[in-house]
């Protein structure tokens, strides 16, 4: 779908215009022509008002953005008027965004995430009809020395959109459609498409690579095996390099220290990072940001068979230093090993990120609300969260000391997989740095309470894909430092 921006109003079907709620409400709103609402409109975040007029010929929408209105909450506004009036809005719709221009980009982004289709599995006798649909047009109105400005945030918008429904719906998708190999050939596909180098390394290859902590939490799915994937991206302009790494379990049963049964149908959202990858890689490349970034996905099932691993086994990893499994439902932390050490070894990147749906115990430090930071690296520490507080993809920082690395000693291999019961997302993130090969701008970002969720979007929980907005804003804010 494509959104024009326009200067000037000819006709319109439905006419939305926007609104800040501020002191001068009352003034804005005369000034449009709407006086008469001042009683009846407020302009909190996502009120709106529908109204008929001239004898049914238009339909005017008020909408309301709320107080000092970020980015993220215009996002979430559009993309929630829509979600609901998708089927009800028909024809030539225009939305007035004069005096508001500065959001276009966040306008276009939620517009357009309100077509996400979670129910793809459902049958359905024809599609259902909706202003995403060919009989509608979307217009931006903007005022005449703006336009050029937001035509160009428009399109960053709807790109922008695109990526994050397609990393959506591999997140959403069941386990039953998506193997570790189906999101290879998705990445594969994406790469082609928008023009960044894929690299698939199936088992046999991950095999010969020494990627062995990865195989050994594909041990219990011997039908639907691992795969280790490197994707890399170079601006024309390109001076920076950036090195991206991400967590893809396409479903986490616990393994033998197997998880209990209730909930566990949200474990199929367990490559929240992996797909934060994938889409700051399609998103950079679409973009056309000059930088060099590498990207890549440690992508399994972590499932029972009879090979897979146990409680107290021994492992080799990339980096040849041995593990301890101490508990086999702590395997996101096993597959990253072999990827960062990968990433710090053979890129040497110059900053290093890596994200996964990592630990509970993150969830519940943080809640839904924001991603756990981990980095010994104050400087990359506030860029980072300057990019989340940006994009509305917020971080929070939670302490990486060496107080806590004790907790992975174990006897009989050169660490352990858990610490204790206590502060797990910073253990998790002590043994992550372990194999960082003392890379000096490394992040951890724990994004177990924000890659899924349950939203004002879908029924269940479902995909937010947090991390594409966030990445893509954090590498362009560090190619212009
Ligand atoms: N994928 C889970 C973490 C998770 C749980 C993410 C719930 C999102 C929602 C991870 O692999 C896991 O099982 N972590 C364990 C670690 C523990 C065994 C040290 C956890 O957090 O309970
Ligand atoms: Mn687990
Ligand atoms: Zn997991």
């Amino acid at each position: 779908m494509t959104i024009k921006t326009i200067s000037e109003l000819k006709s319109a079907d439905v006419l939305i215009s926007a609104f800040i709620k501020t002191d001068e409400l009352e003034e804005q709103l005369s000034s449009k022509g709407f006086e008469w609402a001042v009683d009846s409109f407020a302009a909190e975040k996502g009120e709106s008002l529908v109204f008929l007029k001239e004898s049914r010929q238009l339909k005017q929408v008020l909408l309301g953005l709320g107080k000092n209105a970020k980015n993220a909450d215009v996002l979430f506004v559009f993309r929630q008027f829509f979600a609901a009036q998708k089927t009800k809005l028909k024809g030539k719709i225009v939305l007035d965004l004069r005096g508001l221009e500065g959001y276009a980009e966040f306008v276009a982004n939620g517009t357009l995430l309100a077509s996400y289709n979670i129910g793809l599995l459902k049958t359905r006798e024809k599609e259902e009809e909706s202003v995403f649909n060919k009989g509608s047009e979307l217009f931006i109105w903007v005022d005449e020395d703006k336009e050029k400005l937001a035509k160009l945030a428009v399109k960053k918008g709807l790109e922008t959109a695109e990526t994050q429904m397609n990393v959506m719906a591999l997140a959403d998708a069941p386990s039953s459609h998506k193997s570790p190999d189906f999101v290879a050939k998705y990445i594969k596909k994406s790469g082609k498409k928008n023009g960044f180098e894929v690299q698939v390394y199936d088992e046999k290859a991950c095999a010969e690579m020494g990627f062995h902590a990865l195989l050994a939490v594909g041990r219990g799915s011997v039908d639907r095996p691992p795969r280790m994937v490197v994707m890399e991206y170079k601006g024309k302009k390109a001076k920076k390099k950036v090195g991206l790494v991400g967590k893809g379990v396409t479903f986490d049963t616990g393994g033998i220290s197997l998880k209990p049964g209730s909930g566990m149908e949200d474990m199929k959202h367990d490559m929240g990072g992996s797909v934060a990858v994938i889409g700051a890689m399609e998103l950079a490349a679409k973009l056309k940001l000059d930088v060099h970034l590498v990207g890549i996905v440690a992508l399994t099932e972590n499932c029972i068979d009879g090979l897979a691993i146990k409680p107290g086994d021994v492992i080799q990893s990339y980096s040849g230093k041995t593990i301890e499994v101490i508990n086999t439902d702590a395997e996101g932390r096993l597959i990253l090993s072999d990827a960062i050490h990968y990433m710090a070894k053979e890129f040497e990147p110059e900053v290093m990120i890596d994200l996964a749906t990592l630990t509970g115990s993150c969830i519940r430090t943080l809640g839904h609300k924001a991603a756990g930071l981990m980095t010994n690296n104050d400087v990359l520490a506030l860029s980072l969260e300057k990019a989340g507080m940006e994009t509305g993809e917020k971080l929070w920082r939670l302490p990486l000391w060496d107080d806590y690395r004790a907790e992975l000693d174990s006897d009989v291999a050169d660490i352990k997989n858990l610490g204790s019961a206590y502060a797990g997302a910073t253990t998790a993130g002590k043994f992550l740095e372990f194999f960082t090969d003392g890379h000096a701008n490394w992040a951890h970002l724990d994004i177990a309470g924000t890659a899924f969720m349950k939203t004002a979007f879908a029924k269940q929980t479902s995909a937010t894909a947090y991390g594409v907005r966030l990445l893509t804003q954090f590498v362009e804010n560090y190619i212009e430092e």
